[in-house]
């Protein structure tokens, strides 16, 4: 081994050590370290019963949600590219994306399904937390958290939905947002700003597309981050204190 060599395997090994900080083997003061020092396996308590890792206790369904989170804002940020948020060029720029831009069907089929799946997960790992009783203090707050990410999943199904500029979204969002208007007091202003104006045209599409690919997913990686935080300063699962207690 020549000395340039050496002096690269050196800066690898420094790299490497720089991000993975501890090794897995040796004491369990090593091996706390290592889930300590990282920034993903750090989410879980110091000390985890094996029991409460169980695949059957939770489905992975909040971590499931998660990943679909970030398919989203990946996909979507490539559906950006092509898209344009005007009523003239929006379905033709949808069409384009499924019909000439490489991997654009493939990409809109993703964004479309993980969105379908997302509402889904969101609300299965809602019906497990309640069925194992983990909305109870001191998850309180984090049950909250969570009503606000449900709501925010739909909301951001809702506003996608009048993207493409169809039939079937125009007359959808027609359809959602005189719903909306019937709320006692609140209604006519709500709908009214929700469509910019009074009937659905171009600035309700650029107020939905905003609320779409801006201010909702900003608000949702906020709680998402506030949400898993969360779980973390409550001790972990609430199957941690049940062990404990058998
Ligand atoms: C974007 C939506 C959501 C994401 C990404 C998410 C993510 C997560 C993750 C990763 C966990 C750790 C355990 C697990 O995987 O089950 C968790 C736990 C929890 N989530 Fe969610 N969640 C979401 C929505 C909700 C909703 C709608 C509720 C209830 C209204 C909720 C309430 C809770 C509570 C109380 C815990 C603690 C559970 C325990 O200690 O057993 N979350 N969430």
């Amino acid at each position: 081994m020549d000395s340039n060599d050496f002096a690269d395997r050196l800066t690898a090994s420094r790299i490497w050590r720089s991000v993975f900080r501890h090794g897995w083997s040796g004491s369990p003061l090593d091996r706390s370290l290592a889930t300590t020092s990282n920034v993903f396996f750090h989410l879980h308590p110091v000390k985890v019963d094996r029991r409460s890792l169980r695949w059957s206790y939770t489905f992975g369904l909040g971590i499931i949600s998660a990943i679909l989170f970030l398919v989203l804002l990946f996909t979507g940020a490539l559906l950006m590219f092509y898209y344009v948020p005007s009523v003239e060029r929006a379905y033709p720029a949808m069409k384009e994306i499924q019909l000439s831009v490489p991997l654009g069907q493939f990409t809109r089929n993703m964004h479309r399904w993980a969105a379908h799946l997302m509402v889904l997960t969101v609300v299965l790992h809602m019906a497990r937390v309640f069925y194992t009783g983990a909305y109870k203090p001191p998850r309180e707050f984090n049950w909250v958290v969570g009503v606000f990410l449900l709501l925010l999943t739909l909301a951001l199904s809702f506003t996608g939905y009048l993207t493409p500029w169809d039939q079937l979204a125009y007359w959808a969002i027609t359809v959602g947002t005189n719903i909306a208007g019937y709320i006692p007091l609140l209604g006519t202003a709500l709908k009214q700003a929700l469509i910019g104006g009074v009937e659905v045209g171009q600035s309700s599409l650029i107020r939905f597309y905003t609320l779409h690919v801006a201010v909702l997913p900003a608000i949702m990686s906020l709680l998402i981050a506030v949400h898993l935080w969360r779980v973390r300063k409550d001790g972990g699962l609430a199957a941690n204190e049940r062990v404990e207690e058998e």
